[in-house]
């Protein structure tokens, strides 16, 4: 089993809040291969067997989530101003997910949380280029040379690197879909900006090979099949914009 500290595998383990559980090794109910161990926050080696009672404390597996996520809600744990995707999960998951990729407040669609570090970063990786997908509606007729732009890469306002080759496919002078393979900041919004255009909407409808369920309403979420679990570290494979 893996390492970490007693307090957070005592409280993953069981439904006691990180809190609760300091309180329960403090007062010497927690054994630690046999030894009571009264430290919140000791680190538990590799293969440790945690026992309460005559109850071992087996680490729950991972956590994977796909939400469809509405307008209007912060991809944050926490914030001062405005609820969170976070606040739409019960307790036992949102203590220690994280989000794979956040997508600003006015947008739309496939969010992932996880509690699985090595997963988040196969799937968010710049090195891996798992794409995202990406469905945009402009305030203003696209300039005719976009998809060009989007191969060759695009200067974003304050950066000097170009963007990496994304693929831009158009459905109407208004409405493409873009993938992306790198998450920069706001990017989408950004390199439209660049082309002297503007985002009205956006919405991600694909991480990798995984699509949002379309069952899925805004704000709604379900668990990640074995599965789907796996798509979303597989690289798309994209048809050639022309
Ligand atoms: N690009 C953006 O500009 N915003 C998002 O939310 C995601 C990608």
């Amino acid at each position: 089993m893996a390492s970490g500290r007693l307090d957070r595998w005592v409280s993953q383990t069981t439904e006691l809040s990180r809190k609760e559980a300091g309180i329960l090794i403090r007062r010497g109910e927690i054994q630690v291969n046999g030894e009571v161990v009264k430290k919140a926050a000791a680190q538990i080696p590799d293969g440790a067997e945690v026992f309460w009672g005559d109850d071992l404390l087996d680490v729950a597996p991972p956590i994977y989530l796909m939400m469809h996520k509405p307008a209007g809600l912060v991809c944050a744990n926490r914030d001062g101003l405005y609820s969170t995707v976070i606040d739409l999960l019960p307790p036992e998951w949102s203590r220690d997910v994280h989000i794979v990729g956040r997508l600003d407040l006015d947008t739309t669609g496939l969010l992932l949380m996880t509690d699985d570090g090595d997963w988040s970063h196969r799937v968010s990786s710049p090195r891996r280029a798992v794409g995202k997908v990406y469905e945009v509606s402009l305030a203003d007729p696209l300039v005719s040379s976009a998809e060009n732009a989007f191969a060759d890469g695009i200067k974003l306002d304050g950066e000097e690197k170009l963007t990496r080759p994304a693929v831009l496919q158009r459905i109407d002078d208004q409405h493409v879909t873009v993938t992306l393979f790198e998450g920069r900041y706001h990017q989408v919004k950004r390199m439209f900006a660049a082309l002297g255009n503007k985002v009205e909407t956006l919405h991600r409808s694909q991480i990798g090979q995984l699509q949002l369920d379309a069952d899925l309403k805004p704000g709604a979420w379900r668990e990640l099949t074995p599965d789907e679990i796996e798509l979303a570290t597989q690289s798309l494979q994209v048809p050639d914009a022309d």
